[in-house]
């Protein structure tokens, strides 16, 4: 059983505190073993004294080496024979972090965790006694109560069957050189930040992608001192390296995503954002939005009729989409396939995402905001198509749940493609 042993002048305190919840838990099953130490009983004055002015004078007083020592001696009495260690916590020892507590519990089965108080402790029981010194950082407390209950805690939950498992602590932040990925419970949507999307498709190996690129990139963003330290070299953390890289020059998404009815003053954004998708069809192959559409008057046909919507992220207009209720004739004949219902549907036209926006995530709000749109119109059906192709899009739509229905001809400048794919989704009621 791991055994911790714990010097201090208040061990009614720090025993409620470590007696609390999982460790609780844990020493009632008998994995683990938490004792307190009255240091204050090992004095040999009638006083009960623990400490006096220091040598050479100045301020403060200092802990006697000798209730120190006669107080280790009794834990180790109690103890006997073990793969003991005696740490003295003190803001001059090195800084303790989650590799120290690794190896406190591979190496030792008992850890002696001494609590200075005042100006510390008699430099001699630290030389004769001490193994090592541990900081909690670079402050200093008042007293060692606080670093102690760090370490054993740290320490403690990494005792095989304290926690429910070992994945509960393996992948946690600072165990292989990197943070965290995001965590997210319950509701899905909460005060207008949803989930990121991978998350509710139960896809586990792009869940699993999607975490490991996310501690990348927030060990990156958050801890610059341990990103320097840290050597990747599987192939995948390499190519979720380039891709955070890359994403590093695009915007950040930190501010609630909303959507409203576009305005004549939002045209200038939309034909911006327009161009900017043109361009990456265009470099991407696809003849889509190639013959000059969607232009000025297709924005303001769609505004007249309440049709056109912005996508904002706080308050910048980072994509655009319009939400039609009016029946797209080219619809009406599906080839290589049917439509699955008959339901009223609105068209999903002309959608795009700002350049800088893109790869941030900010595509996937867009089509929830499509879907509460369309909720709002009380229609169940949501049809759209695109070029076949156009694979981002295509990839987009499936992940939100839209499926190929089949093949649809749409108007088009003359001399371009006008096949298209044609996707549908049916709204859970
Ligand atoms: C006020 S401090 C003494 C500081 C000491 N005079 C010095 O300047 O190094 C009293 C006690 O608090 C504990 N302590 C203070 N800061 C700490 C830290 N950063 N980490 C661990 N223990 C600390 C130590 O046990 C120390 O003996």
């Amino acid at each position: 059983m791991y055994r911790i042993d714990i010097m201090t002048l208040f061990p009614d305190t720090v025993g409620a505190v470590l007696h609390e919840s999982i460790l609780g838990r844990a020493v009632k099953k008998e994995l683990l073993e938490l004792n307190c130490w009255q240091i204050r009983d090992y004095t040999e004055n009638k006083q009960k004294q623990v400490d006096d002015y220091p040598y050479g004078g100045g301020w403060g007083c200092v802990m006697m080496a000798q209730p120190l020592k006669s107080c280790l001696e009794a834990v180790c009495a109690a103890s006997g024979e073990r793969r003991r260690r005696v740490i003295y916590l003190s803001p001059q020892g090195p800084t303790f972090t989650q590799e120290t507590a690794r190896r406190l519990q591979r190496d030792y089965d008992q850890l002696v965790l001494v609590c200075g108080h005042y100006e510390g402790v008699d430099e001699r029981f630290i030389e004769q006694c001490v193994d090592e010194e541990l900081s909690l950082g670079d402050f200093v407390l008042t007293g060692g109560e606080i670093a102690a209950m760090a370490v054993a805690d740290a320490v403690c939950r990494l005792v095989p069957g304290v926690l429910a498992d070992e994945q509960c602590y393996i992948g946690e932040s600072h165990w292989d050189g990197l943070l965290e990925y995001p965590q997210y419970t319950r509701p899905e949507t909460w005060e207008g930040r949803s989930v990121p999307e991978v998350l509710l498709q139960g896809d586990h190996q792009k869940v699993e992608r999607w975490r490991r690129r996310e501690q990348i990139a927030r060990t990156m963003r958050k801890r610059p001192d341990m990103f320097e330290k840290l050597r990747l070299t599987e192939k995948e953390d390499l190519k979720l390296l380039e891709e955070v890289r890359k994403a590093q020059g695009r915007a950040q998404m930190t501010e609630p995503v909303t959507y409203r009815p576009a305005t004549e003053e939002d045209l200038p954004a939309l034909l911006r954002i327009t161009a900017e998708a043109q361009a990456l069809l265009k470099k991407r192959g696809v003849d889509q939005w190639q013959d000059g559409y969607p232009n000025a008057a297709a924005f303001r046909f769609d505004m007249e009729r309440g049709e056109s919507f912005v996508v904002l992220h706080g308050e910048e207009i980072a994509g655009f989409f319009t939400l039609s209720t009016r029946e797209e004739a080219s619809y009406a004949s599906i080839t290589d396939g049917k439509w699955s219902s008959d339901r009223p549907y609105c068209v999903l036209h002309r959608a795009a995402v700002a350049a800088r926006w893109r790869g941030t995530g900010l595509a996937d709000r867009l089509i929830a905001c499509v879907e509460e749109r369309a909720r709002a119109l009380g229609l169940g059906c949501i049809r759209t198509d695109t070029h076949r192709k156009n694979k981002a899009m295509q990839r987009l739509l499936r992940e939100h749940g839209f499926r190929y229905r089949g093949n649809v001809a749409v108007r088009v400048g003359e001399g371009h493609d006008n096949a298209r794919q044609a996707y549908e989704k049916l709204l859970k009621k």
